[in-house]
């Protein structure tokens, strides 16, 4: 082992009470992506050696979690000493017993804290070869946190928790955020000597501070200047003023890397998609889950896609999409719903009213207004009359309705699945489809339309209706024997 070496210990085992939550406090999301994720993902980007979690509270919930996003995390459970001190010294001991190296400390409630900070952090702490080297930052009310005590030179002295201060001490602006780069062997033979006489009765990991200095270590505490990156989230006004700052940033990234976004304020767009230049992003959208968007697409306004993938100048609107790809030019929209497995082909269309499941639309395609297209398969180029219906369910089982290569499908019809309409086949409107169609047929079979001459005014007389017969009949009197013509 080299000196150089990096571990990353996460503490995650804390109760969260102040979220009011039955989920973990580290598993609420922001940005679309748990509060631990975030850490995990800066703790991957670190390049360290090892990355501990100390989960305790929720453990099994927090461990599946963190197991499924990073699955090479140590995981070590905290004990019933309580406190961050304890925490620490738990993580330690799950590194190998000859780590020598340096050791950060993170907590699993600081999402917003990136790599670049942290590495700042680690290489001052290794630049002046310092035994503890912290991140403090300037508050204007800095209720509630440990202070950084300095001496009259302006030296690190001592972290006092607010619970432990003295008036004087309180009036200190300066904080502890609670991130740390300790070499490992400081850790543990401070943590070895922390006690638990204190306002809250735990084993406090910031008097490892005064330890360490006690014993001729050398300590440095570095303030921040961008307060959000050690801003924890301890209720949920402080996760949705964090999320809104997430997003914010998240918005002038893809800003500065050539995305239209007409109004930040109602644009929401989590840590993981990926956004193409020169695409527009319209008023009331959310982009979110692994969602991506490729160059000169136009998507909003009003439209929300969750892990779905959009082709170039493909144009979106008003759609509430998931898991679902649209295709290089293709229109989606206004007002369209596509769930699960949704594939609409390239320049194909999905327009109003319209709802999509398991279907797949090939080039060209069309399906313009008012249908419902589930276990379905469009031919290329094929065009779906308004208010088309696939019956994909017989209360039992889904069947699936395949639609060939040019086919025009006539208004109002329903595909009664399984079935199958050939290349070139064309349907009438009204056409309950229950048969196949082979090739090139055209498919009929609305029954054939009565007429009943002068029954308006004989069964609605006196009504507005009536009148307007009367009227358009001349007042000519009726032919009563021709009463019923087809
Ligand atoms: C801690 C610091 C305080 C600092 C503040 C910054 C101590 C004693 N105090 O206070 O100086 O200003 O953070 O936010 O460290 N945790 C465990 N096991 C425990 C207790 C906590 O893993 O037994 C974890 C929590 O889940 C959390 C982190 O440690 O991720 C910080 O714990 P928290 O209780 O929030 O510490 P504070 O009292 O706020
Ligand atoms: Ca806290």
């Amino acid at each position: 082992m080299t000196a150089s070496e990096l571990a990353v210990v996460i503490l995650a085992a804390g109760k969260g009470t102040r979220m009011k939550s039955k989920t973990p406090k580290v598993l609420h999301r922001l940005g679309g992506v748990p509060l631990i994720g975030h850490v995990l993902h800066t703790a991957a980007e670190l390049g360290a050696r090892h990355t501990v979690a100390v989960v305790r509270h929720e453990r099994d919930a927090v461990v599946r979690a963190i197991l499924d996003l990073a699955p090479g995390t140590i995981i070590a459970d905290q004990d019933e000493v309580p406190g961050t001190g304890r925490a620490l010294e738990i993580g330690l001991e799950a590194l190998p017993a000859d780590f020598d190296g340096d050791v950060v400390v993170l907590s699993g409630d600081v999402p917003l804290l990136d790599s670049v900070t942290v590495g700042r952090l680690v290489e001052a702490h290794r630049g002046e070869r310092d035994d503890l080297t912290l991140l403090s930052a300037f508050y204007d009310d800095p209720t509630g946190f440990g202070r950084v005590i300095r001496g009259r030179d302006g030296a690190f002295e001592s972290i006092v928790e607010h619970k432990d201060c003295t008036d004087e001490q309180r009036r200190v602006t300066e904080i502890n955020s609670g991130v740390y780069a300790f070499t490992a062997r400081a850790a543990r033979e401070a943590l070895a000597k922390i006690g638990m006489q204190n306002a809250q009765g735990e084993k406090y990991l910031t008097d490892a501070a005064s330890i360490i200095k006690a014993d001729g270590g050398r300590i440095a505490a570095i303030a921040i200047t961008d307060n959000w990156l050690v801003q924890g989230i301890n209720d949920r006004a402080q996760l949705g003023a964090t999320a809104r700052e997430y997003n914010r940033r998240i918005l002038e990234r893809w800003m500065r890397d050539g995305v239209t976004i007409v109004d930040p304020d109602t644009t929401i767009i989590e840590r993981n998609v990926t956004i193409g230049t020169d695409v527009e992003i319209q008023p009331g959208t959310q982009l979110r889950g692994a969602t991506s968007v490729a160059e000169g697409a136009v998507i909003g306004p009003d439209t929300t896609l969750v892990d779905c993938e959009v082709g170039e100048n493909a144009v979106v609107k008003r759609t509430d999409a998931t898991l679902s790809v649209i295709g290089p030019n293709a229109t989606v929209g206004p007002w369209s719903y596509l769930r699960p497995n949704s594939v609409i082909g390239p320049g194909a269309k999905v327009g109003t009213f319209v709802e999509t499941k398991n279907a797949q639309l090939a080039e060209g395609a069309k399906v313009p207004h008012l249908s419902y297209i589930g276990d379905a398969e469009i031919g290329p180029r094929s065009n779906i009359g308004a208010g088309a219906i696939t019956a994909n369910y017989d209360g039992v089982q889904k069947h699936r309705t395949v639609v060939g290569a040019d086919v025009k499908i006539g208004s109002d019809n329903v595909f009664v699945a399984p079935v199958t309409v050939g290349d070139g086949a064309y349907s009438g409107a009204g056409t309950t489809i229950r048969k196949d169609v082979p090739a090139g047929a055209l498919a009929l079979n609305a029954s054939p339309q009565r007429n009943l001459a002068g029954w308006v005014e004989r069964h609605r007389a006196g009504t507005a209706a009536a009148e307007a017969a009367a009227k358009a009949r001349g007042d000519a009197p009726e032919d009563a024997t021709a009463a019923e013509s087809e």
